[in-house]
């Protein structure tokens, strides 16, 4: 069966590709957002997609072979688009996407450590010609740095807990080992999720610098954006929601003195509206057939 997107549909609707445009996927995974793009841009339609994992490269460039040179497929981090562009001789793009997090195909590959079900190395690596590594971190940072980045990239409340079990068991050499080290620490709390689930998800922000991308990545995109281009983001957690949220709101106001100050001396001047001050959502629908899909909101800026 064909696997579908993350709010495809709504994605492809807010992106508006036109014949003549030029697209950038800057998460392209495995090219299922940019195939909508380019069958949706055709016959003229240009896209750029980047992704750094080396397979999802691969994958992406096999899906996308039919459109010929309209795809343009790169390993390259999002955060280097801008670069990308102007290697192209591309001036402006219409539309970017930015499906943060990481695919199914990444969290079903048990070798790459993303899941707490499957047994596989501490790796976690989305681009895995990095160094660092989860084995790094819970085998020898120090106890508060892994209390820290639990508490602040995962926004595990049991942070100061887990951490001091962790280093307590340490040599822990698998992801099922892990999670088990943190099933037994933790008081229950809210029952549905895995136990497991933040510590996860600390780990894999801290070793692919999710959080930094995301700060960097936001004024390039505006940056290169065509006016009326849309940028549209799909995060999956609240820390990374907050950030575009914050960033859209900021860019799409014209002055950002405090509200004392009576005239305006800071010169900011709006460079964006938004197109939806709440997130899209996906439908019961759409969790039910992708579970995964639960925790998807979608923010979309236009610049002017
Ligand atoms: C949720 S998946 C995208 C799925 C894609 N929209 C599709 O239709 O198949 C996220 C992808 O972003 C990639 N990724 C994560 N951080 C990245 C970065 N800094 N630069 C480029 N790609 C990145 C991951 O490797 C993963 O393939």
């Amino acid at each position: 069966m064909q696997h579908i997107p993350v709010l495809y549909k709504e994605v492809i609707r807010c992106l508006k590709p036109y014949a003549s445009g030029k697209y950038i996927d800057g998460t392209v995974g495995s090219g299922g957002h940019a195939k909508g793009i380019l069958q949706a841009s055709g016959p003229n339609g240009m896209l750029l997609g980047l992704d750094i994992d080396t397979h999802a490269v691969k994958v992406a460039s096999s899906t996308l072979k039919t459109f010929g040179e309209r795809a343009i497929i790169k390993k390259s981090s999002y955060v280097e688009m801008d670069k990308c562009v102007s290697n192209l001789g591309w001036h402006k793009v219409d539309g970017i996407i930015l499906d943060l997090g990481l695919s199914s195909e990444q969290l079903y590959q048990s070798q790459r450590g993303f899941s707490f079900n499957l047994e596989g190395p501490l790796d976690m690596r989305f681009d895995t010609t990095e160094e660092l590594m989860a084995d790094e971190i819970v085998n020898n940072w120090p106890e508060h740095q892994i209390g820290k980045i639990l508490y602040e990239l995962g926004e595990e409340t049991q942070s100061n807990r887990i951490a001091r079990a962790l280093v307590n068991e340490r040599p822990i050499e698998s992801t099922v080992q892990l999670a088990q080290i943190v099933a037994n620490c933790k008081r229950r709390s809210k029952v549905g999720r895995h136990v497991a689930t933040k510590t996860f998800q600390a780990l894999r922000i801290a070793v692919n610098k999710e959080i930094d991308n995301i700060i960097n990545v936001l004024p390039k995109a505006l940056e290169i954006l065509a006016p009326g281009g849309r940028l549209v983001i799909i995060a999956f957690h609240s820390l990374e929601d907050r950030l575009v949220k914050r960033f859209f709101r900021q860019e799409s106001q014209d002055c950002l003195c405090p509200a004392e100050q009576i005239t305006c001396v800071c010169g900011h001047h709006a460079i964006i509206t938004r197109v939806n001050r709440r997130p899209i959502r996906p439908t019961n629908r759409e969790i039910t057939i992708n579970r995964r899909s639960r925790s998807a909101r979608l923010r979309i800026a236009e610049k002017i």
